[in-house]
């Protein structure tokens, strides 16, 4: 798939326009990523999340990056994995609303961390294979607007199952 990249690193030093932290409800940090990307952007980041009213789980919302590289970071909430039909549907939201909230505010570069795969326990091969799914379908739903797409991974085997499954998708 054109301009969709796998990066094995730490998103909080993407250049690309926003990266997407994978955040909780309340918008309010937390750990993992949440907590790297609060960390790296400085307090005014959760200043401006508490300005939000939180977030709905699939959904998304945007602030600016203050003290991170990149311009903005959006905020999505991932499922908590269960193994409910919906799990899924609402990880592909998690995705497909970033990038729209992406596009609506004109940026052309995103980073995704691996959005419910650590503390919200969803497994890697499925999430990984949704993620993909759900970036394709959005490409090829908004073919005229370029749009770069980094997978940022923190360890080898997140690596490799995304490289794995971008090679298995046929686009
Ligand atoms: N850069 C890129 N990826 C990272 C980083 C980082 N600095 N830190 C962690 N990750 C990866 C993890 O290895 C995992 O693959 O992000 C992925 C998502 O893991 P979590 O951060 O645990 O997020 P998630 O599973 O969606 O759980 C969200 O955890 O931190 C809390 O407040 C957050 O309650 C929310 C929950």
């Amino acid at each position: 798939m054109k301009d969709v990249n796998v990066v094995l690193g730490d998103i909080t030093q993407s250049e690309c326009d926003c990266i997407v932290n994978a955040a909780n409800k309340t918008l309010l940090g937390g750990g993992g990523v949440d907590g790297a990307i609060h960390r790296a952007a400085g307090p005014e980041l959760v200043r401006e999340c508490a300005t939000l009213g939180g977030c709905a789980t699939g959904e998304a919302k945007i602030t600016k990056g203050y003290g991170l590289k990149a311009k903005y970071v959006i905020h999505t909430v991932g499922p908590i994995y269960s193994g409910a039909a919906t799990d899924a549907e609402l990880l592909g939201k998690c995705y497909t609303n970033s990038l729209e909230l992406a596009k609506a505010n004109n940026l052309h570069s995103i980073a995704f961390p691996a959005v419910s795969t650590g503390v919200y326990g969803y497994p890697l091969e499925t999430a990984t294979r949704i993620a993909v799914d759900a970036v394709s379908a959005w490409k090829t739903a908004n073919r005229g607007y370029p749009m770069r797409v980094d997978f940022y991974c923190f360890n080898e085997r997140a690596y490799a199952q995304y490289v794995l499954t971008l090679k298995n998708t046929k686009y």
